[in-house]
């Protein structure tokens, strides 16, 4: 059998060429349950078909959830695929660029490999459990920055209106007692941004497994801390995500509570 990391990265870098040659060109654009703010593009199903394509010839055995089709499989097996085939599609959409591929596996329930690619950059970012995190095959760690004060944090606003409203809360907090904000569209690569000690915390409300899958494990490889806005171990299917660089992360859940 083909090892798992070979297989997902060429996975993840065939669907970023295909991103990068579509930027520019194009596309057919839908909007996913009539809401002007959640797209899917021809190019975001092209790259899925890609992905879920290899994955399935090395691994026929293995689920597959992924973002635009589904769950591809019923069969039962302990290993299940996350796939975003394309992390930051509105970004994509205008040129802006700031748009990745994400793939995780999960073997019974905790995610063992993560691969996120950036196709225009060419980075990729990566994570096998307990072997550490890197990028275009070097160690990263996250950064060392010790307080808010002096802290680089980024974050994204969920599709649904009900939880921007919440995080306008947040943003306003932050923005009062970090260094910087920033909102780059894409939270696979945000979290991948934290383990590289790029920015410092993240955090977001309400993002799915396939935009979490592998970043939350290229976080943790990389010495950071993924939890809930309590401080509770991280689910990929929760509702809250929150990671950094372990040494603001109370800080940050103090500012999540309100304190
Ligand atoms: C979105 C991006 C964005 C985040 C949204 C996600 P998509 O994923 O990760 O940064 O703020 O919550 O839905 O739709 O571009 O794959
Ligand atoms: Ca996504
Ligand atoms: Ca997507």
């Amino acid at each position: 059998m083909q090892d798992f990391r070979t297989v997902a990265v060429a996975a993840a870098q065939q669907a970023g060429k295909i991103i990068a040659e579509a930027c520019g060109a194009d596309y057919r654009v839908d909007y996913k349950e009539g809401a002007i703010t959640n797209m899917v593009t021809d190019v975001d199903r092209r790259s899925e078909r890609a992905i879920v394509e290899i994955l399935h010839a090395a691994f026929p055995g293995h689920r597959i959830l992924a973002e635009e089709g589904g769950e591809h499989s019923q069969r039962k097996s302990p290993y299940r695929w996350i796939v975003d085939p394309l992390d930051g599609t509105t970004n994509f959409t205008h040129g802006f660029p700031a748009f990745c591929v994400s793939i995780g596996l999960e073997v019974e329930g905790r995610i063992v490999l993560g691969v996120v690619y950036d196709p225009l950059r060419q980075e990729l970012f990566e994570a096998e459990a307990g072997k550490g995190a890197l990028l275009n095959g070097r160690r990263i760690h996250v950064s060392k920055v010790p307080a808010l004060n002096k802290a680089l944090l980024v974050t994204g606003f969920a599709y649904d209106r009900g939880s921007r409203q919440r995080n306008l809360e947040h943003f306003e907090r932050f923005v009062l007692v970090s260094q910087g904000l920033r909102r780059t569209g894409s939270a696979a690569l945000d979290l991948s941004y934290v383990a590289a000690g790029r920015v410092d915390g993240f955090w977001e409300l309400r993002l799915s497994p396939w935009d979490v899958a592998a970043g939350s494990l290229i976080v943790t490889e990389a010495g950071g801390l993924i939890t809930d806005f309590a401080g509770h171990p991280f689910k990929s299917d929760g509702a809250e995500t929150l990671a950094t660089n372990v040494l603001i992360h109370q800080a940050m859940i103090e500012i999540l509570a309100g304190k």
